[in-house]
């Protein structure tokens, strides 16, 4: 990968800022590059190593960001939309990034872990079947659980569209309360694999990705950064 890149692609990836906006900053004197006016928006520079000022703030130069987020009910996994907040408008000012997308969509009934990141491979490792992420569950149901719904997930349930899933795992840790791990991430996935078996799914809580648990002290609605642990974390496969 080449190491200069221009100094509007820098800026404008690590902030809120447009390309035109950094250009207007440049020719007002509001960028300074190692310590000098830049007046050039398409100047080439590397970002490593780079100190980098826009408008009195010391850009903190990162390739990608990745993020958990405790989603709460109410907000679409998507990037945007007209009609309802997202949660790409849920993290913060100071967090925010332009590229940031959900890696992998809960549904907006759906609470719990969410990863949201710039990286399109990383959120690729992560969710492609193949790599035997699973992401556990935690689901309430409307009635009680029967033994026979295990070995039902376990052997891999038909859909009622005729779609078979992966071997999940299950296990009854309420009377309506099940724990259950997927590694795929068909649409409403959990839902069909529970109707299937005649459940109705009425709470749906995500509470781990591989070997990463959904920090307990992060309040719905709330996100933060991963730390570099947490991120191998993910691909951890051990499953427990
Ligand atoms: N399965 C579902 O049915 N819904 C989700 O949000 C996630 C997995």
């Amino acid at each position: 990968m080449e190491k200069f890149e221009r100094l509007d692609k820098i800026i404008s990836t690590q902030t809120s800022y447009s390309r035109k906006d950094i250009k207007k900053l440049c020719r007002s004197g509001d960028i300074y590059v190692n310590g000098q006016v830049c007046r050039n928006s398409d100047a080439k520079v590397d970002p490593q190593n780079t100190e980098i000022i826009v408008c009195g703030e010391k850009i903190e130069y990162k390739r990608y960001v990745y993020y958990m987020m405790n989603k709460p009910k109410g907000v679409l996994s998507a990037s945007n939309d007209k009609n309802a907040p997202t949660v790409i408008d849920l993290v913060p000012e100071n967090l925010y990034r332009k590229n940031l997308f959900p890696a992998g969509r809960l549904d907006k009934d759906t609470t719990g872990l969410l990863i949201i990141t710039d990286d399109g491979d990383f959120a690729h490792r992560m969710l492609s079947p193949n790599k035997k992420v699973y992401k556990h569950y935690i689901a309430t149901v409307d009635k009680e659980l029967d033994e026979s719904v295990k070995s039902e997930f376990e052997n891999g349930i038909v859909l009622s569209d005729g779609t078979v899933c992966q071997k999940a795992f299950f296990e009854k840790i309420g009377p309506c309360v099940a724990r259950v791990q997927i590694c795929e991430g068909k649409f409403h996935q959990v839902k069909k694999m529970f109707s299937a078996c005649s459940y109705i799914v009425e709470e749906l809580r995500r509470v781990q990705i591989g070997s990463l648990k959904l920090d307990e002290n992060l309040q719905e609605g709330q996100t933060r950064e991963l730390t570099e642990n947490e991120k191998l974390l993910i691909f951890d496969t051990k499953n427990d």
